[in-house]
């Protein structure tokens, strides 16, 4: 994108947004709709892996995306087609104007690993360039546009423990006032993809009901702040489709187990397996553990803001 400089982007220098990554606690999955989305009953649940974003003021249009050393880099997309472009396109559009900076994206959660990294970034830079160029889009707006980003994007915006409906892009906030601790293994190699995925699920469950069962159960286990009782409830309906493509799944799933934590599943459609631990201690205690076979084992806790401000340079 090029053009002017975006009005009121002289009174702002950078500007730096955080977004989490999410896990589901919950992942209830129907048979494919009409457009190809399945619909979801789904608890998504915000934790302490971060992308940051920042936005400088500039006349033209630049991305970088920058990994940390655990971060697998190969699955990111190429320069150009990025999710923080479109971000940009559809935000621009939205206001019937230019929109143009430097972009640096620093990226602390897994590249396809089924943590919603990308939508994180999307999340982050929607949120970034509306406060740079001073664009005041509301809550309802900014909501919008993120779910037609994607499905996840939404609640990347919100952040804490929310209900998803729809394609997962309907959220209704959760209270949750508990504090979890989970032990994230990315897998080595290959992400997978997300439509793989849900095609494999659709291979496997045929007959998936159109509309997925309530996600009661979890929200109990949630309200109860008991780790033993949110251990028990937690659900993912994709896991099976995951396994079956990376069988090495089971193992890390069975190797975190063992370690001692409360239990373990894939974190969305993977392949980062999540696992819950009683209380921080726990969860550095089967972090250790599981370090000795896994190059990449990472302590969160959860839940966590959505995108959010960090830093707002003055000029
Ligand atoms: O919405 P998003 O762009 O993140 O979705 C990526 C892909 O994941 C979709 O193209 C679709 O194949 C699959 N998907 C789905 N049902 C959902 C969400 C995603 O089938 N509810």
């Amino acid at each position: 994108m090029s053009g002017a400089a975006p009005r009121g982007a002289a009174a702002r220098g950078a500007v730096t947004v955080r977004a989490a990554a999410k896990i589901n606690l919950h992942l209830g999955v129907g048979r494919p709709r009409p457009d190809g989305f399945h619909p979801l009953v789904t608890v998504f649940h915000a934790v302490s892996l971060y992308d940051d974003l920042t936005v400088t003021p500039a006349l033209d249009w630049r991305v970088e995306t920058h990994v940390a050393r655990h971060v697998d880099d190969a699955a990111l997309p190429p320069d150009g087609d990025n999710i923080v472009d479109r971000a940009a396109a559809l935000l621009a559009r939205h206001h019937g104007r230019d929109l143009t900076g430097h972009v640096r994206v620093e990226k602390a959660i897994p590249v396809a690993g089924g943590m919603a990294g990308g939508s994180a970034d999307a999340a982050a830079a929607l949120v970034a360039l509306d406060r740079a160029a001073d664009l005041g889009t509301s809550d309802d707006d900014l909501l919008a546009l993120a779910a037609e980003l994607g499905s996840d994007v939404p609640f990347a915006l919100v952040g804490g423990t929310a209900l998803g409906e729809g394609r997962g892009e309907r959220l209704t906030p959760v209270a949750d006032d508990g504090s979890w601790w989970w032990v994230v293994v990315p897998a080595a190699g290959d992400g997978l993809s997300t439509p793989a995925v849900y095609r494999r699920f659709d291979e496997l469950h045929p007959d998936a009901p159109a509309q997925p069962a309530p996600a009661g159960v979890l929200l109990e286990a949630v309200h109860s702040r008991d780790p033993d009782r949110l251990a028990a409830a937690l659900h993912n309906d994709l896991q099976p489709a995951a396994v079956d493509l990376r069988p090495d799944l089971a193992d890390t799933l069975a190797a975190g187990e063992a370690a001692g934590a409360l239990r373990g599943v894939v974190s969305g459609s993977g392949p980062t397996c999540v696992f819950l631990a009683r209380d921080a201690d726990h969860a550095r205690e089967v972090a250790g553990a599981l370090r000795d076979d896994h190059p990449t084992v990472v302590v969160a806790h959860g839940p966590v803001a959505g995108a959010h401000v960090v830093t707002v340079e003055t000029r």
